[in-house]
């Protein structure tokens, strides 16, 4: 590919917009024509994001009035509030393509996602034409999309450490995941939920049976394999600005060693290189910053358990929209990615 990719930021004064900003503004590639904000719009990127700080001239822009006004680009990244992007993107121009963060086009059904989201899906053909953006086990289906609808950070963890399970078809009775996150996803604004002094020497479960990421999670499982198990998912706030550790409680119809295992997961990770299979435990220590999932899993006959952590607004987000632009328009799937996180 020689000329760059011209890109449109929707929602770039955000945490996931402020991610995508650090990634593709380094990206051999890109080349962000357009960055919105709503109350920031007016100021310096680097004014706003102050790690951007003497990095770049853009200034945030308000999103166009009419998408006929939009700048010719390639590619459309939305990192808007849920329901923003629904009514958006049916009004792009025919041949940009979209990655959306938001969960409006991830659940097909729209009863479904009318029981989680509290929204009427109000474009029911356009989500027909959205592919689900888990990389690792969507790859060609994303090279091909024109749409795709990047997943959630917890969705992100979970899938990746079920993925070679649900694939194995041994997977027998409940499936319990247990899952943490950083106060980062919430977003940037702040809220009761994410100020210092209540959030940081604290730990709480929130929204039990009735988070937003069940739905998308048991699609693509069934999407990826025989996958009819009862699944109890569980969300947690950790005292952390940043990073996601799932905990994965399963039970298998065959006795399963540490071996067995490795196998399956070897298989199904042995081309992707921001899978990194680790001995006991991962750490979000060690993928904060960066697009790896580290995932550990352990046997004890036919009980396993598998861990998984990512960074949430990395590989949860912003990361994982640049790996399927760069699949999306025939790059290698690591390009602008490669970068290691800090120490500690
Ligand atoms: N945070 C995460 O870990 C994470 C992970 C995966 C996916 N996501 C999803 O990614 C999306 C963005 O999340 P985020 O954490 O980046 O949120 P955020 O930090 O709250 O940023 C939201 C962005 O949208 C803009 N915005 C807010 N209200 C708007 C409105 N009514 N109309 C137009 N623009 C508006 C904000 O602009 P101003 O600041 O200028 O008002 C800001 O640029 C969400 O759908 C979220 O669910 C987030």
């Amino acid at each position: 590919m020689t000329s760059k990719i011209k890109i449109a930021i929707f929602g770039g004064s955000g945490y996931g917009g402020s991610e995508l900003l650090r990634i593709l503004l380094f990206h051999p590639n890109a080349e962000i024509s357009l960055v919105t904000a709503s109350e920031q719009a007016g100021k310096a990127v680097g004014d706003v994001h102050r790690n951007l700080n003497g990095l770049t001239d853009l200034h945030f822009a308000k999103a166009p009035a009419s998408m006929e006004e939009l700048p010719d680009v390639d590619v459309a990244f939305f990192a808007l509030p849920h329901g923003q992007a629904l009514s958006l993107v049916p009004d792009l121009p025919s041949g940009v393509k979209v990655i959306d963060l938001s969960g409006d086009f991830r659940i097909n059904d729209p009863q479904v996602f009318k029981k989680f989201y509290k929204l009427e899906h109000t474009a029911t053909r356009m989500q027909e034409r959205f592919v689900y953006g888990l990389t690792e086990t969507n790859r060609e289906a994303i090279s091909k999309a024109q749409y795709v609808a990047n997943p959630g950070c917890f969705a992100t963890a979970t899938l990746l450490a079920l993925g070679p399970m649900v694939k194995s078809g041994l997977l027998n009775g409940k499936i319990v995941v247990d899952a943490k996150t950083g106060s980062s996803g919430s977003g940037a604004k702040a809220a009761a939920n994410t100020h210092h002094p209540q959030r940081s020497n604290s730990f709480y479960a929130y929204k039990p049976f009735t988070h937003q990421h069940v739905p998308e999670i048991e699609q693509h499982l069934r999407e990826m394999g025989a996958f009819d198990n009862e699944f109890i998912f569980m969300t947690h706030s950790l005292p952390v600005s940043r990073g996601i550790f799932a905990s994965c409680y399963l039970e298998t119809s065959l006795n399963m060693t540490n071996e067995d295992l490795a196998h399956l997961y070897n298989d199904l990770y042995e081309d992707s290189f921001f899978i990194r299979m680790v001995e006991g435990s991962p750490d979000i220590n060690w993928v904060k910053n960066t697009n790896f999932c580290d995932i550990a899993f352990h046997s004890n006959g036919k009980q396993i358990v598998v861990f998984s952590a990512i960074d949430n607004l990395v590989k949860g987000a912003a990361g994982q929209a640049v790996q399927n632009m760069n699949l999306m328009f025939g790059l290698e799937e690591k390009t602008g990615l490669v970068f290691p996180g800090g120490n500690p």
